[in-house]
């Protein structure tokens, strides 16, 4: 989905808040015994400041969570939306009494059983906790981390602590300090190495505000295991699929692109042979796979591993260095081996999706690839050249022509709102007075557009799917890849492109249209234009050709 991917990221950049400051670093590796480093911390926490601090999941950004200007920091500090609320950190059960309202059965019995641990639930809070730290919501995100810098740092500053995970927003968590150390070097005044974390993804958020639970980000303390202590607990959507659109979120992250290399990531459902079989089948789809531990030597591309396939709990560790990894080796285009949604592999998916802004590909299915350009540009040509190498063909304006037979619904809605003297006596369309009402404003053309695209972008997706469920290769061509949002079904796009005065030179020559016609056509583009330079791939489809060389970026 590679528009969507581009849009959030630049929503998710981290505005102009870059500090420049001196950063100090302290090691723990015994807590217990360097009670001088955690004064000094504490006195940091407690003067109002933020510090990145290790904790047995990922590390995070602490501060205290009843000084709203420590808190503002955090936000500053990662480039973070205001309204995606912050998770307290407490070291004794007794703290969470001066943040909830109460505290329901329910949560005493998780709390006894899973803290310390990778367990936060969200419950009603006092009026005491700043919207800040909340997010403007009535609940608060409460857990006791168990790792040993965390509990003594907490413990000396005398103060629940406010922290999300270390990264600058939108990128992966940081699970160690060398990351911590890339994102907030001179972003905050310390930063506490604690060493590696135990888990590597972040904590199991459970809401007890909802009846039953829901859960809203699965982690280490599973599914499986909050059903045993609570019975009925439900799985939140956005947990293994998108956010549905408007809907609002429950969890205000989820509504955020997370957990993101650079690179374009797509998941790949399917076996390790038929991994290994898929990208050799289509070579221009990847340059750079992840995939489990042993299975690097028979894949024909540069790898990372990210733990054994059996052992969830080894990818958890592997899996944000995995991605951070793969940026650092300028991974463009990335396919990655799924784990199971088994047990902790639920919070590993999790993870994944989102990372892919859900973009996957399964073995048993083929691929979907979809095709954009302007009057003019070569498209179908293009097209039919897929069609020899065995692709199926969809094309959109073939679509587009039979949603508006005689009789049909969208024939209707269009008469009704462009005048129904579009209808000759026959009951067909009269396209060419359609169009002279249709294109002649900007509102009637979002107008036709409203009517005619959703009915062919259901038409696509559904013949679309039928056909990769036989395992084909699929080409949408579509002169609105894009701006019908069809590009989303696609597991690739591709532009193809030729200068302007070459396509006026063909379409002269081939529709026996004038020069100013042409242009007008052109100018109805624009928008699809722009879009479209968003497409993974760009055909050039103009002298001197090499076709065969740019069709092969194809697949
Ligand atoms: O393991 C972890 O939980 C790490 C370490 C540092 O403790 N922290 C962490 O925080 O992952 P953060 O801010 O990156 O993620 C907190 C998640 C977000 O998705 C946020 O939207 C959700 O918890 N959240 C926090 N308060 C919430 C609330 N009141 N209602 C719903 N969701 C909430
Ligand atoms: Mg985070």
């Amino acid at each position: 989905m590679p528009l969507l991917r581009l849009t959030l990221l630049t929503d998710l950049m981290p505005q102009e808040t870059k500090i420049e400051m001196e950063t100090k670093f302290y090691k723990i590796t015994d807590a217990e015994n360097q009670q001088k480093e955690i004064d000094e911390i504490a006195a940091l926490l407690k003067s109002g400041e933020a510090v990145a601090i290790p904790t047995e999941t990922v590390y995070g950004i602490a501060a205290d969570c009843f000084n709203e200007n420590a808190v503002a920091k955090i936000f500053e500090a990662k480039g973070r939306p205001s309204d995606n609320p912050l998770i307290v950190h407490i070291s004794d059960i007794e703290q969470i009494y001066t943040l909830v309202k109460e505290v329901p059965e329910k949560a005493l019995r998780l709390m006894e059983k899973y803290w310390p641990g990778p367990l936060t639930v969200i419950l009603p809070k006092k009026d005491s906790v700043p919207d800040k730290v909340s997010g403007g919501l009535s609940t608060v995100a409460v857990r006791m981390p168990s790792h040993p810098a965390a509990k003594a740092i907490i413990d000396a500053a005398g103060v629940p602590l406010a922290a999300p995970s270390a990264n600058i927003s939108g990128f992966p968590s940081p699970t160690s300090v060398t990351y911590v150390k890339d994102d907030m070097n001179g972003r905050l005044p310390a930063i506490v190495d604690g060493g590696d974390c135990d888990i590597g993804i972040e904590s199991t958020v459970i809401t007890l505000a909802e009846n039953p639970p829901v859960l809203l980000r699965p982690g280490a303390v599973t599914l499986e295991q909050l059903r045993e202590v609570l019975g009925n607990v439900s799985v939140h959507s956005a947990v293994l699929n998108p956010l549905e659109n408007g809907k609002e979120a429950a969890s205000p992250g989820m509504k955020y692109k997370h957990y993101s290399p650079t690179a374009d990531l797509t998941v790949f459902k399917g076996s390790k042979d038929e991994f290994v079989e898929f990208i050799k089948k289509y070579p221009s789809f990847t340059d750079h796979a992840m995939c489990f531990e042993g299975e690097e030597k028979d894949i024909p591309l540069p790898c990372v591993t990210f733990g054994k396939e059996n052992d969830p709990f080894s990818q958890a560790k592997r899996l944000f260095d995995a991605l951070r990894e793969l940026d650092g080796m300028g991974a463009k285009k990335v396919l990655v081996r799924s784990p199971s949604e088994e047990g902790v592999g639920l919070g590993i998916c999790n993870r994944l999706y989102r990372a892919a802004g859900f973009s996957s590909i399964s073995s048993r299915e083929g691929i979907i690839i979809g095709i954009t350009g302007g009057s003019g540009s070569g498209k179908s040509e293009i097209c039919s050249r897929m069609r020899e190498k065995g692709c199926v063909i969809i094309d959109a304006d073939e679509i587009a022509k039979g949603i508006t037979k005689k009789g049909s619904s969208v024939l209707g809605k269009l008469a009704d709102a462009f005048g129904h003297d579009i209808i000759n006596e026959d009951g067909e369309l009269n396209r060419r007075l359609l169009a002279s009402r249709a294109f002649r404003d900007f509102e009637s053309k979002r107008l036709i557009d409203s009517i005619t695209h959703p009915e062919i972008v259901e038409i696509c997706k559904k013949t679309a799917l039928e056909e990769t469920n036989k395992g084909k290769c699929v080409i949408i061509d579509a002169p609105l890849l894009f701006t019908s949002g069809l590009y989303s079904i696609c597991n690739k796009t591709v532009k193809v492109y030729a200068p302007e005065n070459i396509r006026i030179e063909r379409l002269l020559a081939r529709d026996g249209i004038t020069r100013e016609e042409i242009l007008l056509r052109f100018s109805k583009q624009t928008e699809e234009e722009k879009a479209s330079e968003a497409a993974d791939v760009i055909i050039n489809n103009y002298p001197p050709y090499k076709l065969e060389e740019e069709i092969s970026k194809i697949i």
